[in-house]
């Protein structure tokens, strides 16, 4: 805790250090006129600190202290390279069991999703299909689209499995449906919009899900990577926005859109260096902001989640294989653990909802605080 004497100790070096300068730059004959502003001189022997009074009050690890170089545990490490496994080989996220589903507990009708139908991008796996699973249990059909569709398909069965499960005797069952597309190709993006008009005859919301992140250092990112790390998450984002609100304008009708940034689009993570992931997920960030505005007059909400470090099937796999990466990340979140996708599920069910009918443009961020440090 930040104690109050430590407090006036600061206070009363800085007063110090100023009266030191005050002294030495105040004139010493006639009136003393104070100047609008006043930039303190730095002592003119730059190889001694200590002779630099806005120095000497910085308060200063002892060499060593913090790591092998002062700022360690606050840079990127060149070294730390995350190993995510190629695409046939990434673990599929297990449906939320027992949680999602109808219940008795009073709520605010709001928040429903009733008579909607959501489309998900990147919904197959991780984030994406908890957060998909959040829309089916408050109420909406549901639209996931993916690269990979035999998986989409996959959990799409596994969905409306567990919804029946968990809705014992309910007549009507959600429309559950699963598209292929390319979120980064233009074409393949309006093949599965097209698609899901087909299976569904609306949209109402999207959420944008699919994504990915990658680490080399700046200097030896392969460009062709980073093209297509910006393709998937930025490009896909924006291609299935605007088909999105293209169709809700054609129908007049009323749409919410939930982009999945990050809390890389705020901060900068360590130790893994990923510059072009977190100008990606700022970018994503922003679009939602900018079409926020633009298509305020049409009635669309364009939100944005940015999730801080989640336990998905995938992190949970790399985490386990990398002990050391999981305590250095969890050490620098203020709640003191990793949050799960079920910890979305509000989040995205909310903005969806008209329970945030006034709000767009926003960033929620579901971090654990860690933005706010
Ligand atoms: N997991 C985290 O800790 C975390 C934290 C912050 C933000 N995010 C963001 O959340 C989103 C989901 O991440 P996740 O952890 O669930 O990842 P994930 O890899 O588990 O799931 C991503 C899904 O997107 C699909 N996808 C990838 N490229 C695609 C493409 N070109 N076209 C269509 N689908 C494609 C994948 O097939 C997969 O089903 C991403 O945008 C990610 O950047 C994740």
């Amino acid at each position: 805790m930040f104690k109050p004497t430590v407090g006036r100790q600061i206070f009363k070096a800085i007063n110090a250090s100023h009266a030191a300068l005050a002294a030495t730059s105040r004139p010493t004959t006639g009136s003393f006129i104070r100047p609008l502003s006043h930039t303190a001189t730095r002592a003119t022997k730059e190889d001694d600190p200590k002779l630099d009074p806005n120095m000497a009050a910085t308060p200063k690890a002892p060499e060593g202290a913090s790591g092998e170089h002062e700022g360690q545990f606050a840079r990127t490490d060149e070294n730390v390279q995350i190993p995510y496994p190629p695409d046939s080989e990434m673990p599929a996220q297990p449906i939320v069991q027992g949680r999602g589903g109808m219940h008795f507990k009073r709520t605010l009708a709001q928040f429903s999703l009733e008579n909607k139908v959501t489309m998900v991008t990147g919904g197959a796996r991780g984030l994406g299909l908890v957060m998909a699973q959040a829309s089916v249990a408050s109420g909406s059909d549901l639209a996931i689209v993916d690269l990979n569709k035999s998986e989409a398909e996959d959990q799409a069965g596994k969905l409306i499995e567990q919804f029946r499960k968990e809705n014992p005797g309910l007549e009507g069952m959600p429309n559950i449906t699963a598209h292929y597309a390319d979120v980064a190709n233009p074409d393949s993006v309006n093949e599965a919009l097209a698609d899901a008009l087909a299976k569904h005859g609306r949209i109402d919301n999207l959420v944008t899900s699919a994504g990915f992140t990658e680490n080399f250092d700046a200097i030896s990112y392969p460009f062709d990577r980073m093209q297509k790390l910006w393709g998937v998450n930025v490009d896909g984002t924006y291609l299935f926005a605007i088909g999105v609100a293209k169709h809700l304008m054609e129908r007049k009708a009323p749409g919410s859109i939930v982009m999945i940034g990050s809390m890389s689009g705020a901060i900068v993570n360590v130790p893994q260096p990923q510059a072009p992931y977190n100008a990606a997920k700022a970018a994503v960030r922003h679009l939602a902001s900018s079409l926020a505005v633009e298509w305020a007059g049409h009635d669309i909400r364009v939100n944005c989640i940015s999730p801080g470090y989640m336990l998905t099937a995938l992190t949970r796999k790399i985490l386990d294989e990398n002990p050391q990466l999981r305590d250095k990340w969890t050490s620098l979140i203020p709640v003191g653990k990793m949050g799960t996708p079920e910890d979305l599920m509000g989040a995205v069910t909310f903005l969806l909802s008209d329970a945030s009918k006034y709000i767009t443009g926003a960033d929620l961020r579901v971090d654990g605080g860690y933005t706010v440090t």
